[in-house]
């Protein structure tokens, strides 16, 4: 088994758990997106819910991509960490109308409306301030992302975004007022999406809606196809960057866009997950009756996907070089679902072992909570150790 490359001396004198951030695969990363996506009509808007560190935005957005916000802490956020109010689009299903004004006093680039009362509410909130809201519909595409349910998004079921029916209504509204400009359509159908083939059953929903407004008299200059893409959680030495050049060629060939028009996405985890570790010392390791665990210092509290999504996360002992054993990873947390993994083969282990789990670095620390009265897990820099 290869490891990943960490470290270990800089670590002694931290205290664990925290995040790790190998910062030039962040870059190695923004820069195979960069390539793929110059001379095309596509923008980008990072989604900050992936990994809001100011220090990862920074870089993000030193990269001239845009930002793609789900509350307005998170739009201040972006604006405070270098991306432009005109590269910044707002989703979210409940919008509440402080939020919607930080929207509308910072000129954001668009709203991405989920439903027809939210729409009202912006209407509302820019006649109050003489603006014109841009905004895009989110619609439903009804499409199946075949990923886990509870990142499922744009099936009829979920909360999210307008169904076909609501349209007329939503043209209406939006031909009646003076403070809603319609700009695009807007799409999200899930994340840790790895068969590519569900974003071209999108592609093909997109080009339907697209037609369908065509014959209501309706042109936009934008569709936003969300984002998804996934990454590799069983190989990150491997695999470390996903596979953007399939994915954009993909749209490439499936959406073909009118003069005048862009194509946006919202891409989170592919930007951000392999270049994080959520790194933890080893506290005990435990005799069962049929198992060997091997408690950590980091817990659910710092790293949630394990318990909430039953993820895997590539773990490895990056202190040890003895020979594998298999053990089940816990976390100290009263809770059942503390498991990061089980039966993993690791090098023996000791107490005071450091422990990588890897793949880290989206929805890891945007997610961490202080159940417990823990505190928030810190973040350190592969270039400022
Ligand atoms: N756009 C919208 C409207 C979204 O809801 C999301 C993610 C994204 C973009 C970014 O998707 P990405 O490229 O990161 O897949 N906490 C879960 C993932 C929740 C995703 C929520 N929406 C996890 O840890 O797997």
């Amino acid at each position: 088994m290869i490891k990943g490359q960490f470290p270990v001396e800089k670590f002694q004198s931290l205290e664990t758990p925290f995040y790790y951030y190998d910062i030039n695969l962040l870059r190695e990363t923004l820069e195979a997106v960069k390539k793929e996506v110059e001379g095309k009509k596509y923008v980008i808007h990072y989604a900050l819910k992936a990994n809001s560190n100011p220090r990862i935005l920074k870089e993000i957005s030193s990269y001239g991509f845009g930002a793609d916000c789900v509350s307005g802490n998170e739009i201040l956020r972006a604006l405070d960490c270098g991306f432009p109010a005109s590269k910044i689009a707002f989703a979210g299903v409940g919008k509440t109308d402080r939020e919607i004004k930080i929207g509308l006093d910072n000129d954001i680039f668009c709203f991405n409306v989920e439903s027809l009362p939210e729409m009202e509410a912006i209407e509302r909130l820019a006649s109050q301030k003489g603006k014109i809201a841009p905004i895009a519909l989110r619609i439903n595409p009804n499409v199946d992302a075949h990923t886990h349910k509870y990142i499922t998004t744009g099936l009829e079921e979920n909360k999210f975004g307008l169904n076909k029916s609501d349209l007329p209504k939503a043209i209406e509204l939006i031909k009646k007022s003076n403070h809603l400009k319609l700009i695009g359509i807007h799409f999200h159908i899930g994340s840790q999406i790895t068969d590519l083939s569900s974003f071209e059953n999108l592609c093909v929903r997109a080009v339907e809606l697209q037609n369908w407004f065509s014959k209501q008299g309706i042109s936009f200059e934008i569709i936003n196809v969300g984002g998804g893409l996934g990454i590799n959680y069983h190989h990150p030495n491997h695999c470390p960057i996903a596979d953007f050049e399939s994915y954009f060629r993909l749209f490439t060939k499936y959406l073909k866009l009118k003069e005048n028009q862009s194509l946006h996405f919202e891409l989170g985890r592919s930007f951000v997950a392999s270049c994080g570790s959520l790194i933890a010392r080893t506290t005990y390791i435990k005799e069962g009756i049929t198992k060997k665990f091997l408690i950590v210092d980091a817990g659910m509290t710092d790293l949630i996907r394990p318990a909430l999504y039953q993820a895997f996360h590539h773990i490895e002992n990056i202190s040890s070089d003895k020979e594998y054993e298999t053990y089940d990873i816990v976390g100290p947390i009263c809770e059942s679902s503390d498991v990061f993994g089980e039966n993993i083969l690791l090098n023996q282990s000791r107490r005071g072992d450091f422990i990588a789990i890897r793949s880290t670095g989206a929805y890891g620390e945007t997610m961490a909570s202080t159940y417990n009265c823990r505190e928030l897990p810190k973040s350190y820099f592969s270039d400022s150790l």
